[in-house]
């Protein structure tokens, strides 16, 4: 397969770092499309913990190409400490980095306007939102610009007309000097890409954030502002539909979600610090505690259906070893009526009462499983129940963060 897209199934924090950095091992390439460094993607190697938010987590392995696309959002502050960050733990990050041209720039008053207006949604305050907003309205500022004197002068004395809360000349100098920084790695990805594609190489397309996260077919407006689907892996690299082989959806086995928004199956309070302890489900980015609920199949069958999953990873099953009953949501009941398939309207979300059904967990530890046939019976069935009601296969399973820790299902 050489053109994979892995996309988080549910509102982010899926595990996808973990499941991209096992794939990334047979690839060539890995591509970050969408969102910006609102993303935290862990892996763990070893003993040695790695969050990325803006760099492909396939940077770790030594010898592949990195790219972030063009349809990502780019604070150049936050990537050039990233850098610096992975060099001072050993990692090699030279020309195995590169980024796209087109791809649009954070700037300090989209961080501002992000803190001013994201507290009702909940966002990561990275600027990530209205950075998107000027890349819509045409007048966002691009990498390439950041090399281009005349062209950052004009765009910033545009988008800076008549405010006093920001001081011009700062940075307008502070952004040529991050252009100057990063000229080198400024490049036509998408000929990057099919180049490599005409050759055969490999490609592995890292999404970010989930899908109902994404601003298309997420719970809008408790949303992202961007394409987080399989389709925002095309127009986020300008990688044509025909040439994408596979696309793996990443679910967690439970459900979790960061930031404001319905959440149908959320746990009651006992339970939810439970699970958030045992699941350590703090943010990856902004340390904020996850909600933490019961798996949700009405939301991730709509994820199998927009994303087109070829198949699912099942990751953080280990989460669930001490649960003496486990539930499984399957549909959602609102005003006399049950919904199986996920409703847009934000009030059948919100008001609604997830319909359950209930197993018997397997109270056994799964942390150091290798092999499918080794799981507990019931955490085997477990998994077939949720590949039977999501009509998917699933690929790989999860147990632990670390590396070794995870197996292929057949
Ligand atoms: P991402 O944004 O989708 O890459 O996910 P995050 O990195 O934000 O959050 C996933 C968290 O779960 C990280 O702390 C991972 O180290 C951890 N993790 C991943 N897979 C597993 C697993 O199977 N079991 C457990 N216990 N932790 C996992
Ligand atoms: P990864 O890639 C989980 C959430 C925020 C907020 C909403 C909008 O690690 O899975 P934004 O700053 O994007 O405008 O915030 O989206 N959010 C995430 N939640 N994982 C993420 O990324 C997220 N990125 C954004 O909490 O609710
Ligand atoms: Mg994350």
């Amino acid at each position: 397969m050489s053109c994979t897209i892995v996309v988080g199934a549910q509102w982010g924090d899926e595990g996808k770092g973990k499941i991209i950095d096992i794939l990334a091992a047979n690839v060539d390439i890995i591509v970050r499309y969408q969102g910006g460094n609102n993303a935290g993607h862990t892996v763990v190697i070893g003993d040695e913990e790695f969050i990325l938010h803006l760099i492909p987590s396939g940077i770790l392995h030594r010898g592949k190409l990195c790219i972030i696309g063009n349809g990502v959002v780019i604070d150049p502050a936050a990537l050039l400490s990233e850098i610096e960050m992975l060099r001072g733990r050993g990692i090699r990050v030279d020309e195995n980095l590169m980024v796209s041209e087109s791809a649009h720039v954070i700037l300090p008053y989209h961080k501002v306007i992000d803190k001013r207006r994201g507290a009702e949604i909940g966002t990561t305050g990275r600027g990530i939102g209205p950075c998107y907003v000027d890349k819509m309205a045409r007048c966002g500022i691009r990498m390439v610009d950041l090399v281009n004197k005349k062209c950052l002068k004009r765009k910033l004395t545009a988008n800076l007309k008549g405010s006093t809360e920001f001081d011009f000349e700062k940075i307008y100098r502070q952004y040529i000097d991050y252009g100057k920084r990063m000229k080198g790695r400024l490049v036509n990805t998408s000929l990057i890409l099919n180049r490599a594609i005409s050759k055969n190489k490999r490609i592995l397309f890292e999404g970010a954030q989930g899908t109902l996260l994404d601003v298309d077919h997420g719970t809008y407006p408790f949303v992202t502002s961007s394409s987080a689907v399989a389709g925002g892996a095309l127009t986020g690299t300008g990688v044509g539909p025909t040439r994408i082989d596979r696309v793996v959806g990443v679910v967690k086995a439970y459900t979790t979600r960061v930031g404001e928004g319905p959440f149908p199956t959320e746990f009651k309070r006992g339970f939810m610090e439970d699970i958030r302890v045992r699941g350590q489900e703090f943010g990856a980015t902004t340390g904020r505690p996850r909600r933490c609920g019961w798996f949700d199949v009405v939301i991730v069958k709509h994820a199998v259906m927009v994303n087109g999953l070829s198949e699912i990873a099942v990751t953080k099953l280990d989460v669930l070893d001490e649960m003496e009953k486990i539930k499984i949501c399957t549909g959602y009941r609102y005003k006399g009526r049950i919904y199986r398939d996920f409703p847009a309207d934000i009030d059948v979300l919100s008001y609604c009462r997830p319909v359950y059904e209930e197993r018997n967990g397997w109270m056994q530890d799964t942390t150091s499983v290798e092999r499918y046939r080794d799981l507990p019976g019931s955490a085997k069935a477990y998994l077939s129940r949720l590949s039977r009601l999501l009509n998917i296969e699933i690929g790989i399973v999860s147990v632990g963060s670390k590396r070794r820790q995870a197996f292929r299902v057949r």
